[in-house]
């Protein structure tokens, strides 16, 4: 990472051994989702892009899916018996020792921090050689966190748990977060020297904070601006209210982008996804992970927009609209119940209502491609994979198996006929 022109030592271990008995669940809780991603993989992938060198997880209850998720992109080391937080961050004391820099604690149940926040409080621990740099908030309500406790002065002297803590102590609204940046040789001094003396009978690493300042050690906090970025998964209502965080989190950068978003609750535009400027998003509709889409489109409301769409400027994506894979060319209409996959569509056409590709055939995907100009009457099937060329018109309720070459009309579909009818005439 590099921290005011020079090139420092960062690393982050990720506490992921816990249990999360209250998801009442036969999963880990770290792999439960947020916008489908994983609750463990938010946060090794925050840790990667804040520029950590080196990503260190430990692991205990139900590891082997966690280590699913996280695959080869971190290290592992296993934590058999949960005895405290300061425990689980000695089980990598293998990959600490020797290392000169600095090292952040995170928790794969804490996912929807700010990757700037975490690089606010690296910086400030480097700038201000702080050899523990905590993160902390100022809650209405601490109760259940670990307070941080300073003196007349200002200087923080140590964390004291709230089963641990006096009754003036436990007025303090200045809370531990969890999260930390440590100067890696002086954390595990400290952590060798941690004893379970304490309430809950658990080696705490709050307890380095007080160890680092006996030794004169410098230590500071960082006040989180947004108390939401700390937040924790513990249960599903904690799993639906920090999707909830997201998602204005994101919605209010598309808003300031430029992007109109009619209805905020009802809008799910999942992680790193581009909207152009005078876009307009109605309601109840739902933007994955990836997606691109120009500028001044309409979409929605109740529009599914899924993995690897792009779609080009002045597009229409209408109601009941489901597209997955698909390329949408600048000016193309797909105004109602149409279901686009694996396709590209040139630009200016326009996709009658209840089109839809049928795009797999029981093995593999295939793929639609129609050119510019294609007028795509109602109803109709495109069995993939087929190939349309510019300015072709099908006619509602085909069913097209053969390509059509430019400026060609296909046509697939019975020729009616009118019958008398029988019985009674009137
Ligand atoms: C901890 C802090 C507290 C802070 C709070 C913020 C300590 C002693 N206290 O308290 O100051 O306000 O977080 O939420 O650190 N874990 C392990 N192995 C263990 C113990 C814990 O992996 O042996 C993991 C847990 O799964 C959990 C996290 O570490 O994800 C926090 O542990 P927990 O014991 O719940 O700490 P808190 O009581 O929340
Ligand atoms: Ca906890």
């Amino acid at each position: 990472m590099i921290i005011e022109g020079e090139e420092e030592f960062v690393m982050t271990v990720i506490m992921a051994a816990g249990k999360g008995t209250r998801m009442k669940s036969k999963k880990s809780k770290l792999v439960h989702k947020i916008y489908d991603k994983e609750l463990v993989k938010r946060v090794a992938e925050l840790a990667k892009n804040v520029g950590s060198d080196e990503i260190i997880a430990v692991v205990g209850h139900l590891k082997e899916q966690v280590k699913e998720v996280l695959g080869n992109s971190v290290k592992y080391v296993y934590q058999e018996e949960l005895l405290g937080t300061g425990h689980a961050v000695l089980q990598a004391k293998k990959y600490l020792e020797g290392k000169q820099g600095k090292v952040i604690i995170l928790y794969g149940d804490v996912p929807i921090i700010r990757k700037e926040t975490l690089q606010n409080l690296v910086i400030k621990s480097f700038k201000n050689k702080e050899y523990a740099t905590l993160l902390t908030a100022i809650y209405d309500n601490p109760t259940g966190y670990g307070r941080i406790i300073r003196d007349e002065g200002g200087n923080i002297k140590a964390i004291v748990e709230e089963k641990d803590a006096n009754m003036f102590e436990k007025e303090i609204k200045e809370i531990n977060s969890g999260i930390y940046c440590f100067d890696i040789q002086e954390l595990l001094y400290a952590l060798e020297l941690i004893k379970p003396n304490n309430a809950q009978g658990e080696y705490y690493l709050t307890d380095v904070i007080k160890i680092m300042n006996d030794k004169g050690l410098k230590t500071g906090a960082l006040i989180v601006e947004d108390n939401s970025e700390i937040l924790g998964v513990n249960d599903r209502a904690q799993l639906e209210l920090l999707t909830r965080v997201l998602r204005m989190r994101i919605n209010a950068e598309h808003m300031r982008n430029g992007v109109t978003i009619e209805d905020s609750n009802s809008t799910n535009i999942h992680d790193d996804v581009q909207i152009g400027v005078d876009t307009v998003i109605h309601p109840n509709t739902i933007i994955k992970s990836g997606v691109k889409i120009g500028e001044n489109c309409e979409i929605g409301p109740n529009a599914y927009i899924r993995e690897g769409c792009e779609i080009g400027d002045n597009v229409k994506i209408g109601s009941f609209v489901e597209i997955k894979n698909a390329k949408i060319g600048d000016r193309t209409k797909v105004p109602h119940f149409i279901y686009l996959g694996d396709t590209e569509i040139g630009k200016d056409g326009n996709v009658g209502c209840g089109t839809i590709t049928c795009n797999y055939d029981g093995k593999n995907k295939n793929k639609t491609k129609i050119g510019d100009r294609a007028f795509i009457g109602s109803n109709v099937n495109l069995v993939a994979p087929v190939t349309l060329g510019d300015d072709v018109l099908i006619a509602a309720g085909s069913t097209i198996t053969e390509d059509v070459p430019s400026n060609f009309m296909g046509i697939a579909r019975q020729r009616q006929i009118n019958k008398e009818k029988k019985g009674k005439k009137n």
